[in-house]
């Protein structure tokens, strides 16, 4: 049988709440679709950094380097500066591995009530296709006069023809593959260098996908349509920042920003790719052994599509549209009661 090597990385918070049980899916899918999987775990996080100074090791990436996937949890908690713990670990690992695609399918399952009323179950399956690896995450600026009243700051964007283009012909590709709609997300009368320039060269590459009907619109304006047609959407691509935006935006219609998962994928495989929640690592309710598990469950379902067991993903997808639909089994923030352990146990019951 095919063993893959798994690196599993909990980080903090939640993030450690929610791999244990994305790991007891895996496991029985390995066995009934004849693969293994093998773990390595890395104590990675804000409490390491606290203990030790940095939140991976000096040869961090070095270690990940020969795995066939990471699955992670959440990094980042109070205590450590988010731009300082995220910037030690997540992006590095995005970066430094070329996971240039950050793909974050939104579905509204039947059994899940949206906040959004025109939101109707099935009627809604998206996927923001956020581009990972430039644009306005950046390390590119610096600050000035620091507490005088000349104080200032400077964060540069960088955007290169390469990485647009790339990521735009992932996102055709996709939407070819599905229903064949691309939305492309700019705000290109505020911002007038970048995002001209994105717009340009999304054109360019639409040239070469003839069978997708695109548009493009402001950021601003696609937000309120998220929220008032977001049937509508197939596929839609976005820089960093308004990709990163629009997915817990997108999540939030579909119930719960406890569902939705990412795939920071390495198309080229020549490095392994990434799989965690969008979420986060939820301070608030961390310890209590009630967040939900189904942005990690359905983020492995993502690697193991990715690793070649497209039907193994598919029972995983299949067991979440069925406990939502069939079963009040719930966590809270889907307005049930079960605990984290109990909506895992009745989801492993279902597959
Ligand atoms: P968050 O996603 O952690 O939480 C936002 C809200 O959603 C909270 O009310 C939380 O309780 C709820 N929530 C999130 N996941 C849930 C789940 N699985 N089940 C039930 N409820 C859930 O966002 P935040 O509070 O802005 O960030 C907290 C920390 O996590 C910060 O340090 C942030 O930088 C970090 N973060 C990390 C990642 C990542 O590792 N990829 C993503 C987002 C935020
Ligand atoms: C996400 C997160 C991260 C991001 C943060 C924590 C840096 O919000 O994965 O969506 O913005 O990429
Ligand atoms: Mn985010």
């Amino acid at each position: 049988t095919t063993n893959h090597r798994i690196a599993l990385i909990p980080g903090d918070g939640i993030g450690a709440e929610v791999l244990p049980p994305a790991r007891q899916v895996l496991d029985v899918l390995g066995h009934r679709h004849g693969f293994s999987l093998s773990y390595t775990s890395y104590d990675w996080s804000c409490e390491r950094y606290l203990r030790e100074g940095a939140m991976m090791p000096a040869d961090g990436l070095d270690q990940l380097r020969d795995k066939d996937a990471i699955l992670l949890g959440a990094v980042g908690y109070p205590g450590v500066p988010d731009h300082v713990s995220l910037w030690g670990l997540l992006i590095p690992i995005r970066r430094s591995f070329r996971q240039y695609v950050n793909l974050r399918p939104i579905r509204v399952f039947e059994g899940v009530d949206s906040p959004v009323r025109g939101a109707r179950p099935g009627a809604v399956d998206m996927v923001v296709v956020r581009e990972n690896a430039e644009g306005e995450y950046s390390a590119i600026g610096g600050r000035l006069n620091q507490g005088t009243a000349e104080e200032l700051a400077v964060q540069e964007a960088v955007f290169t023809r390469a990485g647009v283009t790339r990521i735009a012909d992932y996102a055709f590709s996709l939407a070819a593959r599905r229903r064949g709609r691309l939305t492309s997300a700019t705000k290109s009368n505020g911002i007038i260098h970048t995002m001209p320039f994105w717009d340009e060269l999304i054109a360019e590459r639409a040239a070469g996908h003839p069978g997708v009907t695109w548009d493009q619109e402001l950021i601003d304006a696609l937000a309120a349509k998220f929220v008032l047609d977001p049937a509508r959407f197939d596929v839609v691509v976005a820089s960093n920042l308004f990709g990163d935006i629009l997915s817990d935006l997108a999540a939030a219609v579909a119930g719960s920003i406890g569902i939705a998962p990412s795939a920071n994928l390495n198309p080229e495989r020549d490095f392994p790719s990434m799989f965690e929640p969008v979420h986060g690592s939820a301070p608030d309710i961390a310890g209590k052994g009630i967040a939900n598990p189904l942005g990690a469950i359905w983020s492995a379902a993502m690697m193991l599509d990715h690793l070649g067991h497209p039907a193994a993903a598919k029972d995983i997808t299949d067991a979440i549209a069925s406990i939502l639909a069939k079963s009040d089994t719930r966590t809270r923030d889907l307005g049930g009661t079960a605990t984290t352990a109990e909506f895992t146990d009745r989801l492993i019951e279902l597959l």
